[in-house]
């Protein structure tokens, strides 16, 4: 497995394989790398001749300078991972490589970067399209992985694909969950055994809530998972949005969508940690 650290290097790499028809798959990250990424690179070598994994805290997608600091950064364990998954290449470059200029490119998809985690992190979002937009130039990939544990991150990728008309196929990969239920997220190792210890409530609320749309409201099941969540000391509910999974637009009725998911953001703990977690109705 090549780690390369250079837009140039990766560039020539890239070249070569071009040369010899290879297909690319490309899985960005930002490390701390678990079982969730894993299923992402594991499923890209299945399906590609070269599978290139990007490792980069990219710092334009944190509108909260302590959480970009905090953030962990695992780059020797992430590489022997992916190793061991079979990754053609890492890509983990520094900040100043990425953005030599400052980035002051501005993308808007309205609706599905406005919503939820759109309007409480103003110009996260964009951050998330300036770097993928840079990997998908960088990569010409064939294929790019994304997790639905960022249902909405899917959504906005999506719309920036059709936008700039890049040539590649999205593939969502379903959310890796811990035995307890709790969704894999780089920040859970930010989380005290305590914290560690609520936080799987989160799915338990919203697995119970599957079956409450036979018989209630979508403004009921939604005020359910709410107020259960709530009822847990230490956890504090930021929005919960049952949504078109299309449009990612917010939903009255059961039927006013062919796929309705359900998104959630809970504040852990007294840091707070932020997790975000979604779930299937329909
Ligand atoms: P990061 O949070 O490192 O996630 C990288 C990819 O792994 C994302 O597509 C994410 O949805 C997926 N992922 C994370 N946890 C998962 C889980 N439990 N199950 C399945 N997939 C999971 O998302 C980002 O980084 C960044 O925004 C990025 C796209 C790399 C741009 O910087």
């Amino acid at each position: 497995m090549k780690i390369v650290n250079t837009v140039a290097e990766l560039k020539a790499s890239i070249a070569a394989f071009k040369q010899q028809n290879k297909t690319i798959g490309l899985v960005p990250t930002m490390g701390a790398l678990h079982q969730g990424h894993a299923s992402l690179v594991s499923r890209s070598v299945k399906e590609n001749d070269v599978t290139v994994v990007s490792v980069f805290v990219n710092p334009t997608q944190f509108n909260d300078k302590n959480d970009l600091a905090n953030y962990p950064r695992t780059l020797e364990a992430d590489c022997q991972l992916l190793e061991s998954l079979g990754a053609t290449m890492v890509f983990a470059p520094t900040a100043e490589e990425i953005y030599p200029e400052p980035d002051t490119r501005q993308f808007s998809y309205p609706p599905t970067d406005t919503v939820m985690e759109g309007a409480f992190r103003p110009g996260h979002f964009n951050g998330v399209c300036q770097i993928v937009s840079k990997l998908f130039m960088f990569v010409e990939p064939d294929r790019g992985y994304f997790g639905e544990k960022d249902f909405q991150q899917i959504a906005v990728i999506r719309a920036m694909v059709k936008d700039l008309k890049f040539h590649l196929q999205i593939v969502p990969c379903p959310i890796v969950r811990e035995a307890d239920g709790l969704a894999m997220s780089s920040r859970n190792t930010l989380l005290t055994a305590q914290e560690r210890q609520i936080a799987p409530a989160i799915y338990k609320a919203l697995r119970r809530s599957v079956n409450l749309q036979q018989t209630h409201t979508v403004e009921e099941t939604k005020q359910a998972v709410i107020n259960e969540i709530n009822a847990v000391e230490g956890l504090e509910v930021q929005y919960y949005e049952i949504v078109d999974a299309e449009t990612l637009v917010s939903i009255t009725d059961w039927n006013q969508a062919e796929h309705v998911q359900g998104c959630i953001t809970v504040f852990c703990g007294h840091t707070p940690i932020r997790l975000i977690d979604n779930i299937n109705y329909k």
